[in-house]
């Protein structure tokens, strides 16, 4: 992609610019240096806008960047108070927004749907708060929420966040297996869940994954004490009977496959815990620096991390990225089509939005389902003005055709956005030409769940954009271009994108593991901010992200690591060890590659294939299913032992210019490996 950089050059679309908070580059530029140079005077300004119970009684920001003076700090606003919730919710009701909708919900299926208030959205958080109150949760506990896309999710994550809980969200695609590693990793107590979901047309039994996962935490030694169930798909008393029916039948939600299994105790259900509730919860005021939640990522050496987030910075920063890269106005309709389960759903689904007090459309279901129309449906729906999803969906809703998209209504649009993985020119055109019908400003946004908010991004109103590239910094983030030996690259130039000074709403530590997050971001480079993907500025001076340069792969916007799924297959009776490496994927932009040596004994058939893909599926979540297994009689090994991935990567691709191999200690496997590629490959 880094080659890909046209000349062609798109300005942003008038109608944004016409009503932009900045209009112009100059002005980004000078907003730009004033963040950089004086990062108190900026963030102190954009803080008037939010309710602190307390000033500040120590530095603005404190920070150490650098190893080599010692333990890697970020410190925004020392010694003030606030609530995040407070600030999303109650102070909106408190400003006489309470009738605004918040939210707009499209379930699954075409008929269903809903909505929410900022008022009621106060008033089911508080009740939630006061069930975890009675469940004995306090400040600082760790709160597991493991939940499908509906209202309820949100309403779990601000009850934690007004009392101080940690929440630690694991995506619903995720297995029994991560389920558990996560939440004994995180300690959590206390799991809430819905009873299923429907996406697309299969049935997601949740109460049953987390029964599992809560008897492996048991048999690891770790109990789970409650379990809080959201209904969901299960009938309500309420549900009439049909005429000549047995069983009682939703209107919209049709479930009867579902069957759950109940153990009290431990598990209670939602709306009987919430009915004797009491509708006032006083936040609990915390400190700048308290933890907000953590969310795990994959890691390179296989274990998730768990990143922690704090109060006023990502306060800070979820509401200032929302506010203008989307440059959003309070007519707007937001849809952010990311699962709350990753970062893009937290920090723009639930926190950015509604610290900004918009209306926002939370989707439940699949973007084919029930065809691939089903995006540009639910903007015509809503009239959704600013709408935010990942290359993968656009590649994948290019290959059916523009006809499902032009049938709907899309003049509502102003700025389409996208996130996750490097988007290419021929998908970007499209989703400027046909989705965007020329007049929306295209806003590639590159960030991680390790920065909170974005941190590469246009500004819709100002920043002329060039197909697959993130343009320029946020305020208040300052990306270097390193070459291997640590000296920064100068104007035009390719390398290691790193960062030099922290932002509001950059990752504070590992949880329970100082050491690893100083290990991971900053030993590299000792000074800068890892983001281990490589990139490149142009001669004006645009940033490419080109990729992962460490062993991740990034499948459909999800990043997933090579270690991990290396070590789900060698616990198959069958392998004896493993090699996974990235492989291009037309729609899911990477996929992975898989090499196994097997054991003496064993043959590799298609039986024996579909059970490796299984064990990666149970392992990690049916979203790791790995697309390509090939066996490996040997692997390309240094002389040191050390696997030769970069040969690896090219046996993958068919490429049989595999470069220098004088240190490889037995070449004859190569070829080999060559014939043995899968013929789909
Ligand atoms: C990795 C972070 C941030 C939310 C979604 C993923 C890749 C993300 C872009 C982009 C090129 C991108 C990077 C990054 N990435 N956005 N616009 N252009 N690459 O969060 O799971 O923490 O993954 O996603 O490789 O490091 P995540």
């Amino acid at each position: 992609m880094a080659e890909n950089h046209h000349s062609n050059i798109f300005p942003p679309a008038e109608s944004v610019k016409n009503e932009a908070y900045v209009k112009s580059m100059e002005q980004y530029s000078e907003m730009y240096q004033k963040s950089i140079s004086d990062p108190e005077g900026f963030w102190s300004k954009i803080a008037e806008q939010f309710y602190w119970e307390s000033g500040t009684t120590g530095k603005f920001l404190d920070y150490n960047f650098d190893v080599r003076n010692g333990p890697i700090y970020i410190k925004w606003m020392e010694g003030a108070k606030t609530n995040l919730c407070y600030n999303a919710v109650d102070r909106h009701v408190a400003n006489n927004l309470g009738d605004r909708v918040a939210f707009y919900w499209e379930g699954n299926s075409l008929d269903d749907d809903g909505q929410i208030t900022f008022n009621e959205l106060k008033e089911r958080v508080c009740k939630f708060a006061n069930v975890l109150k009675s469940l004995g949760v306090v400040k600082g506990d760790r709160v597991a929420i493991y939940m499908p896309m509906i209202i309820d999710i949100t309403v779990a994550m601000l009850a934690c966040a007004r009392l101080g809980i940690i929440h630690s969200i694991v995506f619903g695609g995720f297995s029994v297996e991560s389920l558990s590693e996560r939440l004994i990793g995180a300690q959590c107590s206390v799991l809430v869940t819905a009873d299923g979901v429907w996406r697309g047309t299969k049935l997601l039994n949740l109460k049953d994954i987390v029964d599992n996962a809560v008897l492996k935490c048991e048999a690891a030694g770790h109990t789970v004490e409650h379990v809080i169930v959201c209904r969901h798909l299960l009938p309500s008393d309420e549900v009439v009977v049909g005429e000549g029916e047995e069983e009682p039948r939703p209107a919209v939600r049709p479930c009867r496959q579902l069957r759950i299994k109940w153990h009290a105790p431990r598990d209670k259900w939602w709306h009987e815990l919430v009915e004797g509730a009491s509708a006032e919860c006083p936040p609990v005021w915390l400190d700048a620096e308290d933890p907000l939640f953590m969310l795990y990522t994959s890691g390179s050496t296989g274990k998730p991390k768990g990143v922690l987030h704090t109060q006023a910075g990502y306060m800070l920063y979820s509401s200032t990225t929302f506010k203008y890269d989307f440059d959003y106005h309070p007519d707007d309709i937001f849809w952010c089509t990311a699962d709350v389960g990753w970062i893009t759903g937290h920090t723009y689904v639930t926190y950015g939005p509604l610290l900004n007090a918009a209306t926002s459309v939370m989707f439940e279901g699949v973007p084919t389902y029930p065809d691939p129309g089903r995006f540009w449906r639910i903007v015509e729906k809503y009239k959704v003005s600013k709408f935010y999803t990942a290359p993968t969906a656009i590649r994948s809703l290019m290959g059916f055709g523009d006809e499902h998209v032009v049938k709907y209504n899309r003049d509502s649009l102003k700025v389409i956005a996208t996130v996750g993985e490097p988007i290419n020119p021929e998908a970007w055109l499209w989703y400027y030409n046909v989705v965007g019908n020329k007049k929306c400003t295209v806003v590639d946004t590159f960030w991680q769940t390790e920065t909170g908010g974005h941190v590469i991004s246009p500004l819709p109103g100002a920043t002329p954009t060039k197909p697959g590239s993130a343009t320029f910094p946020f305020f208040g983030v300052v990306p270097v271009i390193l070459n291997e030996d640590g000296t920064e690259v100068q104007g035009d130039g390719e390398g290691y994108i790193v960062f030099k000074q922290p932002w509001p709403g950059i990752m504070r530590t590992v949880y329970g593991n100082q050491q690893r997050f100083e290990t991971t971001y900053f030993k590299k480079f000792p000074g800068y901010y890892t983001t281990g993907d490589g990139g490149r500025r142009d001669k004006d001076g645009y940033i490419w992200v080109t990729g992962r340069i460490d062993d991740m792969v990034n499948v459909s916007a999800h990043l997933l690591s090579t270690a991990e799924i290396e070590s789900a297959l060698v616990e198959h009776k069958a392998v004896t060890e493993a090699a996974v490496v990235s492989h291009p994927h037309r729609i899911k932009g990477e996929c992975t590659y898989c090499f196994v040596t097997l054991k003496q004994g064993f043959t590799f058939t298609a039986d024996l294939l579909h059970e490796l893909r299984a064990q990666v599926r149970t392992k990690i979540g049916p979203f790791a299913s790995p697309d390509f297994i090939q066996e490996a009689p040997g692997l390309p090994k240094t002389r040191s032992g050390k696997i030769m991935r970069r040969v690896l990567r090219k046996i993958a691709v068919g490429d049989k210019d595999i470069g220098d191999v004088s240190t490889m200690a037995d070449e004859t496997v190569v070829d080999k490996l060559f014939q043995l590629r899968p013929a789909d490959a």
